[in-house]
């Protein structure tokens, strides 16, 4: 790990119950630098001895974190957003280190991560419950809220912290106890940021977090009856076999997956708005978010244009190691997702597609694969309806409006999409006709800490930010006072 002002930050360990602790079966796996194929370090092989330790600490802790004042559980979460600002550097470079984005992007990630904190802290102060009319006046009916109880989370590796506190922080402000499973491609800026969480003063047992391998631990989680939901962000794949595990234990469920985000840019939109937006949600993290623009849109006539100035700021694009100056596209996460988007890209071009610009630089190798730009892209190719996750950039051309909609909806996602136009008529009616939870006209950035997050169809269920967000982990309790005396019936 490379030089921190807090090497306490660097923890090779998993956290349950307060306490540092290597797996019972004392088994570890390594850790690597997808930029250099390095070991970076080695976290427990946690099994599901180790994750009912945690799951039985969440519980213990459950009482009285729930009994706390949302303010006092507030202060303590702002305390922890406080430690993560202070610590942004440090963070940052351990995020690099494993994830592979360029530090600037792990910087921003920081900062977007805290935001969720500091968000649900307060929104933990507004929690309400309400009361409703009674069908007598001898009667009262009451609405409160309740935490759910413990909550396990599942994480993944495009995103190691904000992932994180968008799923805990509204936990533990709606007074939840968690038990976290971190990807074990990026588990140190998890474990990282639990550091901050016990200097903030978040009691033993009301976040835990064990490392290691999926199935044992994913296994354990939707087994136990103690835990009463499951947030995950990852796969369709596996946020589905999450769902048949939970059955069991009719656990509440959050489940944000995958999508296939169009982005439209219609003929009179304005074309360096489109580009910045395109830019931004295509090549953020290499192209490595469930919202990132999948499939470029464009209409016949803003077409040629449009592409060209995109060519130019995709020939801008640096790629290299994430800690290099300069730098805007690291690598992927590993050979497997290097593997797929190299794959998306010869499909394409066996299938008619032509590269229309692409990043400077050296070999990519290992696990690097250079920003292209291709143009006429066709529904056939494996791009159109599978999410590339890496920095392809396939441009579609449509006619109308009744295409462009058609076609962005041509798919089992439903997460986010994106268009441009400074039509204000159009603008309503594409607006209603697409057919994700999340829509952006004229941007291409939606993900912020006070919006909800989540998407319909194969893409999940739930929201996660916004006011939805707390709401996730609160239960309704309905409570019914019969028989007051003194009031006439
Ligand atoms: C994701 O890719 O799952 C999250 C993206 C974001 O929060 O912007």
């Amino acid at each position: 790990m490379p030089d921190l002002q807090d090497s306490a930050l660097f923890v090779q360990a998993a956290f349950i119950d307060g306490e540092w602790r290597n797996a019972a079966s004392n088994r570890t796996i390594d850790v690597h630098d997808p930029a250099t194929g390095r070991v970076i370090g080695t976290v427990p092989d946690c099994d599901a001895a180790d994750t009912e330790a945690a799951i039985a600490a969440a519980n213990a802790a459950l009482p009285a974190w729930k009994k706390r004042t949302a303010d006092e559980r507030a202060v303590i979460l702002e305390r922890w957003h406080d430690l993560m600002l202070a610590s942004t550097a440090d963070l940052a470079r351990i995020m690099t280190t494993e994830q592979g984005k360029p530090l600037a992007e792990a910087e921003a990630e920081i900062r977007y991560a805290a935001s969720f904190v500091k968000w649900f802290a307060n929104e933990g102060r507004r929690v309400s419950g309400h009361d409703i009319p009674a069908p007598t006046s001898d009667r009262r009916v009451l609405v409160s809220k309740e935490p759910v109880g413990v909550c396990a989370i599942i994480t993944p590796w495009n995103f190691p912290a904000a992932m994180i506190t968008r799923k805990i922080a509204p936990a533990l402000a709606a007074g939840c106890t968690v038990v976290i499973k971190p990807s074990d491609l990026t588990p140190f800026s998890a474990l990282a940021l639990v550091v901050l969480a016990e200097r903030a003063g978040v009691p033993a047992g009301v976040v835990n977090i064990v490392s290691g391998l999926p199935e044992a631990i994913g296994g354990a989680l939707t087994a136990s009856p103690v835990v009463r939901k499951l947030s995950f962000t990852g796969s369709t794949r596996v946020g589905s076999l999450l769902m048949r595990q939970s059955a069991d234990t009719l656990k509440r469920l959050s489940l944000e997956l995958g999508g296939n985000a169009p982005f439209i840019i219609f003929d009179d939109a304005d074309i360096e708005a489109a580009v910045a937006g395109a830019m931004a949600s295509k090549f953020r993290n290499a192209g490595q978010t469930c919202v990132c623009a999948n499939r470029l849109l464009v209409q016949d006539g803003i077409h040629d244009r449009f592409v060209a100035r995109l060519g130019e700021a995709v020939r801008a694009l640096r790629m290299g190691d994430g800690r290099g100056a300069g730098v805007t596209i690291g690598p992927l996460i590993n050979a497997a997702a290097a593997a797929k988007a190299t794959a998306h890209v010869e499909d394409a071009l066996a299938r008619g597609a032509l590269v229309m610009a692409s990043a400077p630089g050296g070999d990519p190798h290992g696990n690097f694969v250079r920003p292209v730009l291709l143009t006429e892209a066709t529904p056939d190719m494996r791009l159109a309806s599978e999410e590339t996750f890496g920095p392809v950039a396939p441009v579609f051309r449509f006619r109308d409006e009744a295409e462009a909609v058609a076609l962005a909806n041509a798919t089992p996602f439903g997460l986010a999409s994106y268009f441009y136009t400074n039509d204000l008529h159009r603008a309503w009616r594409v607006g209603e006709a697409l057919e994700f939870g999340m829509v952006g006209l004229n941007t291409g950035s939606i993900a912020m800490e006070m919006a909800p997050f989540g998407g319909i169809k194969a893409s999940g269920l739930g929201r996660e930010g916004g006011r939805e967000g707390i709401e996730e982990y609160l239960e309704s309790k309905a409570f019914h006072w019969a028989g007051l005396k003194g009031f006439s019936t």
